[in-house]
């Protein structure tokens, strides 16, 4: 897929690894990117990052419906179509799980899985209206394989895979590629307050995406060989892994409590 022209919507464009995803969509020739994001100045700033670009702003949360038919609606009026859908956005509250405040629950299940759901469906006939439309979903590495202490934020990681997977199909008819990308540790504010020491830049994590959107690669696994092995042996004996991060417990306890960015 050439990228060059489409029209593209992301969320949580303005930082870390959103931000550049859009540099690597202007690199490829794309002039007209949509952006949600909570933070007003953040926006702001990207028009001076990337000053060929016409922005469509919506400043809100996504957890917001409102602010989801908001942007859809924008689009529809000023473009009257969508080619790329990147659901990006994304915040991590850990620990053991009887310790993570109520609120913080819902609030990933809402901004990480919910709004993933809700803004692709008011974007289907606007990508329907595209000649070769695409979408790109966020997961991680944790949608792949649950880990202790980050029971919530692994649970809608692996429910964008298997959301990726279901509406891949069911959108078959239609000429839209689904893409779901699956990051390790990666080095932006997301990962402050982790204690994680070997990371992948965003730009690496940006570039590898977007080029597996333009493949149209159904998964694109971040994380190496181990990572592969890993989910292999998390499929096939989970039991051989529980062994495994059972010998680090401690270690990852404590690396959670105070690992927070919503
Ligand atoms: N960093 C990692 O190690 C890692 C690993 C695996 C997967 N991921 C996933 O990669 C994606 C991007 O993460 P990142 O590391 O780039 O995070 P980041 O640096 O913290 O950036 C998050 C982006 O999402 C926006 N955002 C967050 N909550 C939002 C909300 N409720 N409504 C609207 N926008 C919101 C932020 O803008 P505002 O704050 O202005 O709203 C910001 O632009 C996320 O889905 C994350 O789960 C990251």
């Amino acid at each position: 897929m050439q990228l060059k022209g489409k029209k593209v919507l992301i969320t949580g464009g303005s930082r870390g690894i959103g931000k550049c995803m859009i540099d690597e969509l202007v690199k490829e020739g794309v002039r007209d990117i949509a952006v949600i994001g909570r933070d007003k100045e953040s926006l702001k700033a990207l028009r001076h990052s990337f000053e060929s670009v016409n922005f469509l702003f919506v400043r809100g949360d996504v957890g917001d419906v409102i602010v989801l038919r908001e942007m859809a609606s924008k689009i529809e009026d000023e473009w009257g179509g969508l080619d790329i859908l990147i659901n990006n956005a994304g915040i991590v509250s850990a620990g053991p799980l009887d310790e993570i405040p109520d609120e913080d629950i819902y609030d990933q299940v809402a901004v990480n899985l919910t709004a993933v759901m809700v803004l692709t469906k008011y974007c289907i006939p606007l990508l329907k209206a595209s000649e070769e439309a695409a979408i790109l979903n966020v997961s991680s590495g944790l949608g792949l394989i649950g880990m202790p202490f980050y029971s919530v934020y692994s649970s809608v990681k692996a429910g964008v895979r298997q959301f990726s997977d279901a509406i891949r199909r069911e959108l078959k008819p239609f000429n839209i590629s689904v893409t779901c990308v699956y990051p390790t540790a990666t080095d932006t504010d997301m990962m402050k307050t982790s204690k994680a020491k070997e990371m992948d830049s965003p730009e690496f994590v940006a570039e590898r995406s977007i080029q597996g959107l333009m493949a149209k690669k159904l998964h694109v696994i971040f994380g190496g060989q181990q990572r592969l092995n890993d989910s292999k042996l998390n499929f096939e004996s989970p039991e051989k892994l529980d062994e495994k991060i059972a010998e680090s417990y401690e270690e990852r306890r404590e690396a959670s409590l105070l690992h927070k960015a919503m």
